[in-house]
């Protein structure tokens, strides 16, 4: 048979990564695909820079269009990111009817519904595993190997430069800015960091597990979004003293009224396998009711772990070259007209437990005002500390509280009121918590 001829736009970490593990791999991959997968053409913005790939034997343009528009070619891989050149190429490659191949989760999260229902009806596939948790193959076990079960809820580690930062501000006392730029350095962040660091990257990755987990539109302008650079050094610490660990997670779970979506610091009790997934690596917790609790594990950015996910959807869409287009896997895992908008809750209607710390006067009667708030409106104290102050001459003490899991609107009401007390100095510190079970 003849080979299958692959157009790769893009010639960055991913790119770079792509091409080396098809040459490398070459004969294992055409085992399992039954055809020979060859890289003939590629593009780059430059073409005098030093690549991490050997190009030998790749025609090289600076044209993306060249290589759409080329016959020869079957599948596309777009691996340039971002959200408006990606998105007009992508279209053009499916309007030529090539199968497109893609790591770009911001793309897919804001543009995913338009680019699938152009793909379904020119009968092509749009392959995107590698645009979420890098090299785990998270949407293929999500969308195949999880399809008998309600997804109940789902809780990730989905953005490696955050868990990178967080990690190694903990263990080795680093200072944020030089952990980021070794990040930088390592490949593993966005262009713009602050997609990492503010939680959109997550933000976007999380829209694209919600819709396959529960069959509902992409709608990343509902996910609600914190981003890491709100976690001190002392919540760290004190977290640690009650038995937790704070993690930037990506949520989602389905209750009686909707679905909630978010992306927030989260403490986790440290004996949970997600406590002590550290650095760059990814791990995404599933709950189904008919399997229980399942745990994915694995290095979420860098060139080879995301190459990974991107040269396996390659082989899944030569596997399916012959298959009629109506026996494709669907692209959001539930059938294109089963898709539901279920609704997605406000970030007021969600329910989790909380971590408060107050820097309070050190005075008698200053706890039972706060606790008579909470007692007002109906929020339930797990545990406290109170610390001594950290000078002998300071007023004030930091005062730590977890609460039980209570609605976020009562949570905003109270701490409003707890924030007005005369005795409390300092904005309330609040961070969201989860047991995991
Ligand atoms: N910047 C992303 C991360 C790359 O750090 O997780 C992989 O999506």
């Amino acid at each position: 048979m003849k080979p299958v001829k692959i157009g790769v736009l893009g010639l960055g970490v991913v790119g770079g990564g792509a091409i080396n593990v098809l040459k490398r791999n070459a004969v294992e991959i055409a085992r399992r695909a039954g055809r020979e997968i060859i890289v003939t053409r590629a593009c780059a913005r430059s073409l005098n820079k030093e690549r991490i790939c050997n190009t030998d034997g790749i025609e090289l343009t600076t044209d993306p269009l060249e290589i759409i528009n080329d016959p020869e070619i079957d599948i596309i891989l777009e691996l340039i990111g971002g959200d408006s050149l990606a998105k007009d190429l992508i279209s053009i490659a499916i309007a030529r009817g090539k199968h497109v191949v893609t790591a770009n989760k911001a793309l897919i999260a804001l543009h995913g519904n338009e680019i699938f229902e152009q793909a379904s009806a020119k009968g092509v596939m749009v392959a995107f595993e590698a645009a979420v948790a890098g090299g785990i193959p998270i949407i293929k076990a999500l969308r195949e190997g999880l399809s008998g079960n309600q997804i109940e809820w789902l809780a990730g580690i989905i953005n490696g430069t955050g868990n990178f930062i967080l990690t190694e501000m903990r263990d080795k006392g680093r200072d944020f800015e030089a952990v980021l730029a070794e990040a930088q350095a390592l490949g593993y962040a966005e262009a713009d960091p602050a997609f990492d660091i503010e939680g959109i990257d997550a933000a976007h990755k999380l829209t694209i597990l919600a819709s396959i987990a529960y069959g509902i539109p992409l709608q990343f302008e509902k996910v609600y979004i914190e981003g890491l650079t709100q976690v001190t050094r002392e919540d760290v610490n004190y977290a640690q003293e009650l038995g937790y660990i704070i993690k930037h997670l990506g949520i989602a779970r389905k209750t009686a009224k909707g679905i909630e979506l978010r992306v927030h610091p989260t403490l986790i009790p440290h004996r949970r396998l997600l406590a002590n997934v550290d650095g760059v690596m990814n791990a995404i917790l599933v709950q189904g009711d008919a399997v229980g609790p399942t745990l994915y594990y694995g290095a979420g950015a860098g060139a080879e772990p995301t190459a990974s996910a991107v040269v396996a959807d390659v082989v899944d869409v030569v596997r399916a070259l012959t298959t009629d287009p109506e026996n494709h896997v669907p692209h959001l895992a539930f059938q294109a007209n089963s898709i539901t908008d279920i609704p997605i809750l406000a970030a007021e209607d969600i329910q989790t437990a909380y971590y408060l710390r107050l820097n309070a006067e050190d005075k008698s009667g200053v706890l039972s005002e706060v606790t008579k708030i909470l007692a007002k409106h109906q929020i339930s104290i797990e545990a406290m500390l109170q610390k001594e102050p950290l000078e002998k001459s300071m007023k004030h003490v930091p005062i730590i509280m977890i609460m039980k899991t209570t609605l976020e609107k009562k949570m905003n009401a109270a701490i409003e009121e707890i924030q007005k007390l005369a005795a409390i100095k300092d904005k309330v510190i609040r961070i969201r918590m989860e047991t995991l079970k």
